[in-house]
């Protein structure tokens, strides 16, 4: 079973393990089918999941991810948290937009038909998944003031942003009399923390709740790979193959050498450092099977000690391997 917090300083309480639904719908996974998804999704309520996060463009066709979420909440939409995202390439999903998808006009298509394919009322967190450099903030901030005034929207939240362009949307909200964005979501996990140099710390300085991604690098940090030998049907072995390349194998067997040194699992180590990090509300991991989402529900078990942070700033160091302007 998994706890709860709020998300930033906000209202809205989440689950500390929340589930990624980019695998809804997602070719070669056990999730491909409804069945499947209705397996995982079923999983995820009984162990007290409540956060579920989805995309308009998830699925192997975009809005596929959204429909089958929707699906498998049927009789259960009043107990969860619906996170989806707008501002990612539809493919013409929702009609032309000129590379705008920060703007009034593309924002009211969007919200409606993201309703429409989640089959509900209401989306409980609606985040702005890309910076797009055309809009200005004030326009996006302005419309999704909007959707939230007419009731089809209760929080916002953005994804992908630099920690300036967080500060410019906070600043742009708080003269304009908009309403916040409550969330932050970016690539965070121990394998790349690049997220601390700017964005965990505007998120804890404007009280933005941090949902980070890729918690388990792909699957990189559960100990299921090593050099040579991947898992049939493991994500990484049909795509992003690239990340088996590149990995650093001695760092990955020292990291499963701390895991098994304090009788824990490499996922349990990964959730619960994310989960430590004071900006963190909730660590959304994608999972394929019900296994999967009972390991991870139960992840955030570990209590790091000071000794224990230090020695994995050591392991996974902050600032990148390779120098930035070499
Ligand atoms: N905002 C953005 O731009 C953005 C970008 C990417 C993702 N996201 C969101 O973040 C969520 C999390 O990302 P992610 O799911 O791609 O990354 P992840 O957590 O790093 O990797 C998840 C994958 O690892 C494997 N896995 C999960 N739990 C496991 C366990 N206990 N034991 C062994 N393997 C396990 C599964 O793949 P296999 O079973 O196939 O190995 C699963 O699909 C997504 O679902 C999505 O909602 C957002």
């Amino acid at each position: 079973m998994t706890a709860y917090r709020q998300l930033g300083t906000s209202g809205l309480t989440v689950s500390v393990v929340g589930l990624g639904c980019n695998n809804l719908g997602r070719s070669g996974t056990a999730t491909e089918t409804q069945t499947g998804t209705n397996t995982v999704i079923g999983a995820a309520i009984d162990e007290g999941i409540t956060l579920f996060d989805v995309a308009d463009t998830y699925g192997k066709t975009p809005g596929l991810s959204e429909e089958m979420l929707g699906k498998a909440l049927t009789g259960r939409r009043d107990d969860v948290i619906v996170a989806t995202k707008f501002g990612m390439d539809m493919k013409g999903a929702n009609g032309q937009d000129w590379d705008r998808r920060g703007s009034r006009r593309y924002i009211v298509k969007a919200v409606e038909a993201s309703l429409r394919r989640l089959n509900t009322d209401w989306i409980d967190l609606y985040q702005f998944h890309t910076p797009d450099l055309l809009t200005p903030i004030d326009e996006t901030l302005s419309a999704l003031d909007d959707v939230v005034k007419a009731g089809k929207v209760r929080y916002i939240g953005h994804s992908n942003r630099a920690g300036w362009q967080i500060a410019e949307a906070e600043f742009t909200a708080r003269a304009g009399g908009y309403t916040r964005f409550v969330s932050a979501q970016n690539h965070y996990n121990l394998l790349d923390r690049r997220a601390e140099l700017e964005v965990t710390p505007a998120a804890e300085a404007y009280g933005l709740g941090v949902l980070p991604y890729f918690p388990l690098a792909n699957g990189l940090l559960t100990g299921k790979y090593s050099a040579g030998s991947a898992p049939a049907g493991s994500r990484l072995t049909h795509s992003r193959q690239n990340l088996l390349d590149r990995a650093d194998w001695e760092q990955l067997a020292q990291f499963g050498r701390f895991a098994r040194e304090r009788g824990r699992s490499e996922v349990e180590i990964a959730f619960s450092w994310l989960a430590a990090q004071p900006s963190v509300s909730s660590v959304i991991a994608g999972a394929t099977t019900l296994e999967q989402v009972k390991a991870n529900a139960a992840a955030v078990s570990w209590v790091p000690t000071p000794e224990d942070l230090s020695e994995l700033n050591e392991l996974f160091p902050r600032t990148p391997k390779v120098a930035l302007f070499s």
